[in-house]
């Protein structure tokens, strides 16, 4: 079958397209014939090797795991013989923590871990991103800073995987949305549900008079520093992007500033947020947003283009 192979880190050109062998699902695993699956910004941290304490556990001269990609969706085609949840022909999304090799013809995925039924109305390139942007954002709002109903939550990096997540998200939940973003994102942010919209190129959030009951910094471009005055009494600063600083606070002011990571929470407390999200996709009420699609032939183009750090929602590599 043909696999996303790199064996030295470095740029998007390390990536190469290779004949490997098919996978043989273990007794807990199904096969899936993949049909779409997703790049991430976990794709670019695991291809060039960075943070560089990460090659650690990565591999210290070259990558231990040589392949790519984490979000899929696609057709279980064989099960392991103690297999009770899917069944041959089911429709299936998830994602593979960690950049685990969705950018192949074929994957093998444990019935327990990040996976689910595919909602009928969506496609497999609609389903293939869910599990980075919405997963992790559902994660942030519910169970990291505990978003109620009638707060006041502000998104930055709105338009990103996470951010077009988290607008619709925080709607879902009843709160009043801020999302910030620029110029030529302000539309599609509103669209999405925010109440207000700034332009970040024309207004600096954390001089403004507002106090948010959660600042959610998708995209780390700000701090829990930057945003303490607009941070309400009782209000909490969360981010899914792990600096010095936020390390620092949230170890010494672990109510206000929250650092976490979709990888290291428990895979029950995973499948209840992806089943929550399985019923709001079949109900129409969250929606993809995809900015580019390309075909696994084209994967380190796809890289390029995620390595700008101005894409819109998701891309997604198309396998028909
Ligand atoms: N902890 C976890 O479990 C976890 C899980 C998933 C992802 N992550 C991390 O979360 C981060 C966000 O991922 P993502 O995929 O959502 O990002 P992304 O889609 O790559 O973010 C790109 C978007 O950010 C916007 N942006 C850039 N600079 C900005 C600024 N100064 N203010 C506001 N928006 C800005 C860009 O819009 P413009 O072009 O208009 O500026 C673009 O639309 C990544 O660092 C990723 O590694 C962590």
């Amino acid at each position: 079958m043909k696999a996303a192979v790199y064996t030295v880190y470095g740029s998007p050109e390390v990536i190469q397209i290779q004949e490997v062998d098919k996978p043989t699902p273990k007794p807990n695993e199904v096969l899936i014939n993949i049909k779409a699956s997703s790049i991430t910004r976990a794709d670019t941290m695991m291809r060039q090797g960075k943070p560089k304490f990460g090659r650690l556990f990565m591999g210290l001269f070259k990558p231990k795991n040589t392949a790519l990609g984490t979000g899929f969706s696609g057709v279980v085609e064989e099960v392991g013989n103690q297999i009770t949840q899917f069944k041959i022909g089911d429709a299936v999304f998830g994602e593979k923590l960690f950049s685990n090799g969705t950018n192949a013809e074929y994957i093998c995925v444990d019935q327990d871990g990040i996976i689910a039924l595919k909602p009928d109305l969506l496609s497999h390139e609609q389903a293939a991103p869910i599990c980075d942007g919405f997963l992790t954002s559902y994660s942030f709002l519910k169970d990291i800073a505990k978003l109620q109903f009638g707060q006041h939550i502000l998104v930055n990096g709105a338009s990103g995987s996470l951010g077009t997540a988290a607008i619709q998200l925080a709607k879902v939940l009843g709160a009043t949305v801020t999302g910030v973003c620029s110029a030529k994102n302000t539309a599609l942010v509103k669209a999405l549900g925010a109440d207000v919209v700034i332009d970040y190129g024309k207004t600096d959030f954390t001089k403004g008079q507002t106090r948010y009951d959660v600042v959610y910094d998708t995209v780390g471009t700000s701090s829990y520093k930057a945003c303490k005055n607009v941070i309400s009494d009782n209000g909490v600063f969360v981010t899914p992007v792990l600096s010095f600083e936020t390390l620092i606070y949230s170890l010494f002011k672990p109510k206000k500033v929250k650092f976490s990571a979709t990888g290291i929470r428990k895979r029950p407390d995973l499948k209840a947020l992806l089943s929550e999200l399985q019923i709001l996709f079949e109900q129409e009420i969250l929606q993809t947003h995809i900015d580019k699609t390309y075909k696994l032939e084209h994967l380190v183009e796809a890289h390029q283009y995620l390595e700008t750090g101005r894409k819109v929602g998701n891309i997604v590599i198309s396998q028909p």
